[in-house]
């Protein structure tokens, strides 16, 4: 049966928070697109799934929508299904740290009051189109929405280590980027960069 699809533009991307189905797509995205050294597992990830499944704004995906349309010629007959793509993602664990630290990229601290990122991804295919400032623009308003929501008042601040040809990335979004970490992997420095919410 022969089909057409046709991708929509990025300004239709949506974007809603992860569902344990989504795993196999994002340990996909963040192993292409890290140092081997630098990628959460898929173990990780799928804990990070987990701790959002009763925190649900700590983890945050962009979709991308293509139509496909199927048509059985010996009918006449086409349909057209819409198909979901994960294509971007952003993550975070709780820390009562200030900011990210060695410990706090290991574990989860549900008392924390500092949302810990670890992860900004976008799909290679999809990226330099603006996704990345999309993404953490409504990343920053779900974590605003819960931190003045009477369960989640804990959230008091977002915090992220930036590699150093992406603090304008995170500068724009709204983050401070206060110096360089004290945090040390891989041979580039990382900068703490924090958002008070
Ligand atoms: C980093 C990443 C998330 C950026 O995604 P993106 O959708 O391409 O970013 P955007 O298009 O929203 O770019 C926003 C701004 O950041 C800048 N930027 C993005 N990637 C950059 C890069 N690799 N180097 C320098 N600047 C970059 C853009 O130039 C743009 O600035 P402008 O508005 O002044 O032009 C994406 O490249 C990625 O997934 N990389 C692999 C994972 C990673 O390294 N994540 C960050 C960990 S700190």
């Amino acid at each position: 049966m022969p089909s057409v699809s046709m991708a929509k533009t990025p300004s239709d991307l949506s974007y809603r928070h992860v569902k344990i189905d989504d795993l196999d797509t994002i340990a996909n995205l963040e192993t292409n697109s890290y140092d081997p050294d630098e990628a959460a597992s898929r173990e990780s990830i799928a804990k990070r799934i987990d701790i959002a499944q009763t925190r649900p704004a700590l983890f945050l995906v962009a979709t991308a929508h293509t139509v496909i349309e199927k048509c059985d010629m010996e009918l006449g007959l086409c349909t057209q299904e819409e198909v979901e793509t994960v294509i971007a993602f952003v993550n975070a664990t709780l820390t009562t740290s200030d900011l990210v630290t060695d410990e706090s990229m290991r574990s989860h601290e549900d008392n924390g009051t500092t949302v810990a990122i670890h992860s900004v991804c976008v799909s290679p295919q999809y990226r330099g189109q603006g996704i990345a400032q999309k993404l953490l623009d409504n990343y920053l308003d779900g974590l605003r929405a819960a931190a003045s929501n009477g369960n989640n008042k804990q959230y008091k601040r977002v915090a992220l280590l930036s590699r150093p040809q992406l603090v304008g990335l995170y500068e724009k979004a709204g983050f401070k980027c206060i110096g360089q970490s004290s945090v040390v992997h891989g041979p580039e420095p990382w900068f703490d960069c924090i958002i008070d919410l």
